[in-house]
């Protein structure tokens, strides 16, 4: 098998709930002066699911539309990244590539560390596809990310998918096989089995995430991978668009060039158009970061390099770097993703508030889920819980 083969993202593709708040609606109802939210946290709307929207619908729901029947036979890995699971056991992926209607010959897993998860993935398919080139990966990340109403992290939840395929000679981004990635045990977020919602160290999570990214920064210099004046762009992890500016801002000051940190800025602000719509998706933010360069830069050109900086609380973070590949723009669908956002339905705060509060039973008792409640446009969704077992259609 050839080390040499050149794998990376073919496709790529992703799903949002059709609920949103409005962060200025929110701001107003919390006491609290709208810039904080829109500026000094850097978010102007945040996905809001329905219930029949968990994790598994979603994660069908954004590769759907990017697979054809030849494409399913082809694939030998599924992977779904996420940390909003559905199960202590079964992975999420099974019931994805069942309503998928994926052939039963690959491997089927979910992986999990917290915002991470997907590039554990992508990496995981990268290596498969090269041993396996005949064949392909789908990786998609599908998360909700919830904190509670009226905590500091409320304004950063967020939910949606990102799906991405990896081939051998890829049509949209070639991944280099080196990288630079650190694993240190830490405490800046977490989620406990008894909760629905996560617990985070905030400002601590802060500094965890910036220090890993200055060390990885650092140890791709040593080893010459990241020359600024070679990078095009460079994507972070987005739980908040003020947190991604913050790793970037290490940059500033003249530890690069003036130029090329211009370049970054300039392009920094493409990767955030759809996460600041969004919110936190946790391990999908990096990919819609992606997805919102490719879709939004006029700029960028086939060849360009790009690095993208991975971070999960916990903590595992990763630097790697991609080539853009000719005529990735045509592979890209940016009019239906922007009309997706746009054709979201807005909620009030109180309407908001009664979604967030309405969860599954966590008692084991029946539920059929009523889609005109729920939302009504996803082709896959949750339809209900009947013996234990989640129901989906
Ligand atoms: P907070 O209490 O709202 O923080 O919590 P704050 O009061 O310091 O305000 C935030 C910013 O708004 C500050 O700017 C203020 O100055 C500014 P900064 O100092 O940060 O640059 N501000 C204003 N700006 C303009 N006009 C105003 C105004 N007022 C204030 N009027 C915090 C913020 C992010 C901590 C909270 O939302 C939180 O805990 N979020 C959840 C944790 C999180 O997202 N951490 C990010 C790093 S960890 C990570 O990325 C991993 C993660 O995705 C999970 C995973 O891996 O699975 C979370």
């Amino acid at each position: 098998h050839a080390v040499d083969t050149v794998v990376g993202i073919d496709r790529i593709n992703f799903t949002v709930p059709n609920h949103y708040l409005d962060l200025t609606d929110l701001a107003e109802s919390r006491g609290v002066d709208p810039n904080k939210y829109l500026i000094g946290i850097g978010q102007s709307k945040m996905a809001v699911p329905a219930l029949d929207q968990d994790i598994v619908a979603m994660a069908a729901n954004a590769a759907e539309p990017m697979l054809s029947d030849d494409d399913k036979e082809r694939i030998g890995l599924l992977v779904v990244a996420t940390e909003s699971g559905v199960d202590q056991s079964k992975a999420a992926s099974l019931f994805v590539g069942d309503l998928l209607g994926l052939p039963g010959h690959h491997r089927s897993i979910e992986i999990k560390e917290a915002c991470y998860g997907a590039t554990a993935g992508l990496q995981l398919a990268c290596d498969y596809v090269a041993r396996h080139p005949q064949r392909t990966a789908l990786v998609i990340a599908s998360d909700i990310a919830r904190y509670g109403l009226s905590t500091p992290g409320e304004v950063t939840q967020g939910a949606g998918a990102v799906a991405m395929l990896v081939t051998r000679d890829p049509a949209i981004l070639a991944i280099e096989p080196e990288s630079v990635y650190e694993s240190r045990s830490t405490g800046d977020f977490w989620r406990p089995n008894y909760s629905a919602q996560a617990f985070a160290r905030g400002k601590y999570s802060e500094e965890v995430y910036v220090g890993m990214f200055q060390e990885l920064w650092a140890g791709a210099q040593e080893l010459g991978m990241a020359r600024p004046d070679e990078l095009q762009a460079l994507l972070f992890h987005i739980p908040f668009s003020k947190m991604g500016r913050k790793g970037l801002r290490t940059l500033g000051d003249g530890v690069i060039g003036e130029t090329d940190y211009a370049r970054l800025t300039d392009r920094f602000e493409s990767s955030i158009i759809y996460g600041r719509q969004v919110g936190n998706v946790y391990t999908g933010s990096v990919y819609l970061a992606l997805l919102s360069l490719l879709d939004n830069d006029e700029g960028l050109t086939e060849g360009d390099r790009i690095g993208l900086f991975s971070y999960g609380s916990g903590s595992v973070a990763e630097l790697y770097f991609g080539i853009l590949q000719p005529g990735y723009r045509g592979r890209l669908d940016a009019a239906a993703h922007r009309t997706m956002l746009q054709a979201r339905e807005r909620l009030s705060v109180p309407e908001y508030e009664a979604m967030f509060s309405a969860q599954l039973p966590t008692d084991g008792s029946e539920l059929v889920l009523d889609r005109s409640d729920q939302s009504d446009s996803a082709p896959h969704y949750l339809a209900g819980i009947k013996g234990h077992e989640r129901q989906y259609r």
